[in-house]
């Protein structure tokens, strides 16, 4: 009962620090258990809300100090949480609200869903504000489902947000949360964001129990259970074998066409924890187009990193941490489509990653174990561990500097809360409003298929298993392509 006590003044006293208000727009966790609790209370000691603070400003010029002050932090290196994940949150409990500060702003919640994700979803849901689309047929034979922002104007459209699910292949939930963020980020009326410049894009990746269960229609792709995160080759429909980041590629390529969206300025790719996953992998390995300037990563909480090169930060001699969604590994694992690249032309790979604009976001609360792989205790003990380490190595890797195109921003007082994450201040302006209204000029690419993949050199060393990929040619892509463009008008 003491503890009860103290647990829930130190979260009050926490709550009102943070929002210097008394304000009761929202109700602070609650424990169900006394050994709950107890942990609660001792995380929550972990580091004041100021000092939090003191590492959210220190991220904007020194994202490598940051991130060192932020694993020195009590309770994150060499440490996890055990128990349920949402344990330590502290700002609010479920994500089925507005932050306490945007309370006045409508929050539309998720839809109900039929099936669970471990047997399999029996249908896609309808959702208001979104349209599901069943018709974009990716190649011959082969449909994405997606839900898109409903009835809207592609004249108007500056900014896409192309948004991952969790890891229970929830896209309606996370479209949902974007809509909801969006709809906060459009009462700032300084930032220029509105409702009808944003073109909401939720790819609905599903798997071989959704097909079972029903949700997956004849025609529609689905991959084997999480593979879909790094960039696997489809089960079907058929023997298509096409890597969910082809389906990416596909999504840009039209959102990037000007006689389709001739505002368009930038498209984000958005993931929190298994999401963000696929969001950080896709930017290391995405073949290179000319519009890659134009297009950012918002990689928030994930459960491991895809690092370029063979070093970890812990080591652990039984286990081979460099395979492939944690590491290239020999290369034979990676999507067949880019594998060739990434076998030949390692370091260009390398230096491609660190130009892109990828975005780390990290709560500061975020000390759950997630994904509890050997290859993942090897990048650090948990979720904002992980995250610390990867910035600090991407600077080693990159002679001591943190590579200028990324950013590391750290959310206060936040766990592994995907909605918190997302609607964060800084998100908001990451995701809708930064850049709203300019567009980096394209860059040559000397052929819109990886180097090294086709052709040249390279193609002697590239083995019979790009076979599958390399038979579709250049010539019959861009008619798929052509083909998916007229159908998304
Ligand atoms: C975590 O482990 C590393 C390597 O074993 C060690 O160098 C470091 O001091 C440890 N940190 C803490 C806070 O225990
Ligand atoms: C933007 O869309 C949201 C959700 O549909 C709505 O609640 C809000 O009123 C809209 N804002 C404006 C300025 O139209
Ligand atoms: C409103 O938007 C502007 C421009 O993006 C930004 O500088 C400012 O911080 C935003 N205000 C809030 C309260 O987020
Ligand atoms: C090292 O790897 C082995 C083999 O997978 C695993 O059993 C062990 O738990 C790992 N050690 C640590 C400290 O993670
Ligand atoms: C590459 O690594 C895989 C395991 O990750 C292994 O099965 C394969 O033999 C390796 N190939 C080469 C050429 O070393
Ligand atoms: C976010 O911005 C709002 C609006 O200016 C402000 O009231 C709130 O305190 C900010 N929250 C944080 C955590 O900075
Ligand atoms: C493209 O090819 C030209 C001429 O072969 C070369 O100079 C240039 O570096 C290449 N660009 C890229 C991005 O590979
Ligand atoms: C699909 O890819 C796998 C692995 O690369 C290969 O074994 C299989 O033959 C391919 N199937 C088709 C239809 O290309
Ligand atoms: C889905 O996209 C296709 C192709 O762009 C379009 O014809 C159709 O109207 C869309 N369906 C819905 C429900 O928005």
């Amino acid at each position: 009962m003491k503890l009860t006590t103290r647990a829930t003044s130190i979260t009050l006293a926490l709550a009102s620090l943070a929002l210097g208000s008394t304000s009761a727009s929202y109700l602070p966790y609650q424990a169900s258990s006394p050994s709950h609790l107890q942990r609660l209370a001792e995380r929550q000691q972990q580091s004041t809300p100021q000092e939090q603070e003191a590492i959210v400003q220190q991220a904007w010029t020194d994202p490598v100090g940051a991130a060192r002050a932020a694993e020195a932090m009590p309770f994150i290196q060499n440490t996890s949480a055990t128990g349920g994940l949402y344990s330590t949150t502290i700002i609010q409990g479920d994500g089925n609200q507005q932050l306490p500060w945007n309370a006045e702003v409508y929050f539309q919640p998720a839809p109900d869903v039929e099936g669970d994700p471990d047997d399999g979803w029996r249908a896609l849901p309808e959702m208001p504000s979104f349209s599901l689309n069943r018709s974009l047929t990716i190649t011959e034979n082969a449909v994405m489902p997606f839900y898109q922002s409903e009835a809207y104007d592609a004249s108007k459209i500056k900014r896409a947000i192309l948004v991952m699910p969790g890891k229970p292949r929830d896209s309606w939930k996370y479209t949902m949360l974007l809509r909801n963020a969006l709809s906060v980020a459009v009462t700032n009326t300084t930032s220029g964001v509105t409702n009808d410049s944003v073109l909401i894009i939720g790819p609905a990746w599903m798997n071989t129990d959704d097909r079972n269960a029903g949700a997956v229609l004849p025609g529609e792709l689905y991959w084997y259970g999480t593979q879909w995160q790094r960039g696997a080759n489809a089960r079907g429909p058929g023997d298509v074998n096409i890597s969910t980041y082809q389906v990416l590629d596909a999504f840009l390529d039209i959102l990037f066409d000007k006689a389709q969206f001739p505002a368009l300025n930038r498209v984000m790719i958005a993931g929190h924890s298994m999401g963000a996953q696929m969001a950080q992998r896709y930017a290391l390995v995405k073949p290179a187009k000319s519009y890659d300037k134009n297009v950012g990563y918002w990689v928030g909480n994930p459960g491991s990193y895809g690092y370029p090169t063979s070093t970890r930060p812990v080591a652990n001699e039984s286990c081979d941490g460099d395979v492939w969604g944690y590491g290239f590994g020999n290369g034979s694992m990676v999507p067949s489509y880019v594998r060739s690249e990434v076998r030949n032309d390692r370091d260009a790979v390398t230096q491609r990653y660190f130009d892109r604009n990828v975005h780390y976001f990290l709560g500061l609360n975020d000390n759950g174990q997630g994904d509890r792989s050997c290859e993942a205790s090897q990048q650090g003990a948990n979720h904002l561990d992980r995250g610390c380490k990867f910035v600090q190595y991407l600077a080693e890797t990159n002679g001591a500097e943190f590579p200028s195109a990324h950013t590391a921003n750290f959310v206060a007082l936040t766990s592994h809360q995907d909605y918190p994450m997302l609607s964060s201040n800084t998100s908001l302006w990451r995701l809708f409003a930064d850049g709203l209204d300019t567009r980096e000029d394209d860059v040559a690419v000397n052929s819109t298929r990886s180097p090294g993949q086709r052709g040249g050199g390279n193609s002697a060393s590239s083995g019979s298993s790009d076979l599958g990929y390399a038979s579709w040619g250049v010539a019959s892509l861009t008619a798929v392509f052509a083909m998916a463009t007229s159908l998304l008008l």
